[in-house]
Formats: structure tokens, C-alpha cells, sequence
């Protein structure tokens, strides 16, 4: 059964380790993802962007899919399917679709509209035992279309927002989604403490968890992260093992281009990259 994160991620922030939020883009993903996490005993949360969802067939597809593989994989360790990036109407969408959690991200709105549209929500899944996630900032880089700058948020605004009650909250800190680029000034973490004095036991998120260092990894999160979202990493382990098996010719060997045998490699690497991650954050043995 799905979990809010709420307990997962008041533990995290307790034992000072982080929750991995893995993004999923199909079957193979969610499988590799939800396996990894049962073979590490480790808490696990799913990330849909707006744009995943749609091309997997919308939130329903996707509530029913993760739903059907808890059961028949037999997962036990506590999952959450959250929404990633959400728009105050993608939100609504998912919690009626079925998610666990969500985030709504108003960091592009003016504060008073983002506090005033994230107390409603909150509102809303405080009713229905969801986990919400709230944004203060814009995290850089390009998301779904959408582009930002890498701001650092202002720990006032981020008390503002946690003291809404919401589960989770993301602070921009200079973080990107992404690759970085070479000229990458790193973390804030001057921006980082600021914002924990401010918001206390608040479990905070840091985006953009492709490429960063783990030394940077393991000091946020000595600061109060307790989610990191990966997704970029685990497409290009995905890209590189499935390049290699083509250009191997190994679809061309026997039945190599039954889809079973070609997309076998790259979920391989992405239960190795959500593992490698996993082990970073130190969430394995926590279920
Ligand atoms: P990356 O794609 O950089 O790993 O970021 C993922 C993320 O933050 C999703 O919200």
C-alpha cells in the first residue's frame, strides 16, 4: 500500500540520512526503482512530473501500475508515488487520482499567492492523510519546459511556508536540475543553515541530486535534507547501457530485439544508480 512520506521523512530528518525521490518514465523504471528499494530495505518515493504523466497515460495509469507492482513484487518497504513540480490544477488531479503525496510548486508565483494556494492544498491533504511538498526559490535549470535560475531562497519566506504545515519543503539553494555546468559555483549552504535555523524539525529537499558531490551530499544533509531528487542520472544509465547493447550489436543476435532483452540492460543500470544513490543518502536498512 502507498505511504504519505510524512513518517519516512520525519525518521530521515531524526537519523540524519535522506530519502532518495526517484522520477519514473515507465514500467521499467518503477520496477527497477521499487526492487532496489525492497532488495536495500530502504524507504523509497516515486516522482511524476506533470510531463511524465502524461506520457504515461495520466495519473490513474500510473496510480494503478505502481499499485499493481507493490503487490505482485511483493513490497513491503514504505513507498510514497508523489507528484514532482506540481501546478496548484496537476495537484488536485493527482490527489484524486490516487497519489500518495504531492508537491505543488508555486516558487514562480509572488509569495503571498504561493502561501495562499499552498495553505489550501494543505488544507486539502491534511483531510485525505497526504504528504505535500512546497517550494521557496526556483530551482535552476529546465524542468518540463520550464526554466530557472538556481535562486537561493530567503529563509523568511521559507518560515512563511513551513509554518503552513506542509510535510516537506524545498529550498532553492543553488541547485539545478540536470547535469551542472562547468562554471558551477556549488551548494549555498550559508543559504541552507540559514533556512534550517528558521524552519526547525521541517524536513528539507534538495532537487537536482544529478552530479552532485557526495562531500556536498553528505553536508546537506548534515543541514536538514532529508529527500533528494535524482532523476537525470538514472536516463543517462539508462541511455549509456542501452547505446552500448546496440552498438554491440547485441539486437541484432538472436532474439536481442525482443523489448524484454533490449531494454534489460538499462534498467540494470538504473538499479544500480538508484542503489549507489541509496547508499549515499543512507536510507538502506531504514525501512
Ligand atoms: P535531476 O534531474 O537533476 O536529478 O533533478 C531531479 C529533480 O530535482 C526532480 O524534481
Amino acid at each position: 500500500m502507498l505511504v504519505s512520506a510524512k513518517e519516512m521523512l520525519t525518521k530521515a530528518k531524526a537519523g540524519k540520512y535522506a530519502v532518495g525521490q526517484f522520477n519514473i518514465n515507465n514500467l521499467e523504471w518503477t520496477k527497477s526503482i521499487l526492487l532496489t528499494a525492497q532488495e536495500l530495505n530502504s524507504p523509497v518515493i516515486l516522482g511524476v512530473s506533470e510531463g511524465a504523466g502524461k506520457y504515461m497515460c495520466g495519473y490513474k495509469t500510473i496510480v494503478g501500475m505502481v499499485n499493481g507492482m507493490l503487490e505482485e513484487l511483493n513490497i513491503t518497504v514504505p513507498v510514497a508515488l508523489h507528484l514532482d513540480h506540481g501546478s496548484y490544477e496537476g495537484a488536485k488531479a493527482c490527489i484524486e487520482a490516487g497519489f500518495s503525496s504531492i508537491m505543488f510548486d508555486g516558487s514562480h508565483y509572488p509569495i503571498e499567492e504561493n502561501v495562499a494556494k499552498t495553505k489550501e492544498l494543505v488544507a486539502v491533504c491534511n483531510e485525505k492523510g497526504l504528504s505535500i511538498e512546497a517550494e521557496v526559490g526556483s530551482i535552476g535549470g529546465e524542468e518540463d519546459g520550464v526554466v530557472g535560475a538556481g535562486e537561493c531562497a530567503n529563509p523568511d519566506e521559507c518560515k512563511m511556508i513551513a509554518d503552513l504545515g506542509v510535510t516537506m519543503l524545498a529550498a532553492g539553494i543553488g541547485n539545478i536540475h540536470g547535469k551542472y555546468p562547468e562554471n558551477w559555483a556549488g551548494l549555498s549552504f550559508d543559504t541552507l543553515a540559514a533556512v534550517q535555523e528558521k524552519t526547525g524539525e521541517m524536513p528539507l529537499v534538495l532537487h537536482g541530486g544529478t552530479g552532485i558531490p557526495a562531500d556536498m551530499i553528505k553536508k546537506a544533509i548534515s543541514l536538514g535534507v532529508s529527500k533528494i531528487n535524482v532523476n537525470t542520472e538514472c536516463q543517462l544509465a539508462f541511455q549509456e547501457a542501452t547505446r552500448k547493447y546496440i552498438e554491440e550489436g547485441k539486437d541484432l543476435q538472436g532474439k536481442g530485439f525482443d523489448p524484454r532483452k533490449l531494454l534489460a540492460p538499462g534498467a540494470e543500470a538504473i538499479k544500480a544508480t538508484v542503489k549507489e544513490k541509496m547508499e549515499l543518502f543512507g536510507s538502506v536498512g531504514k525501512a
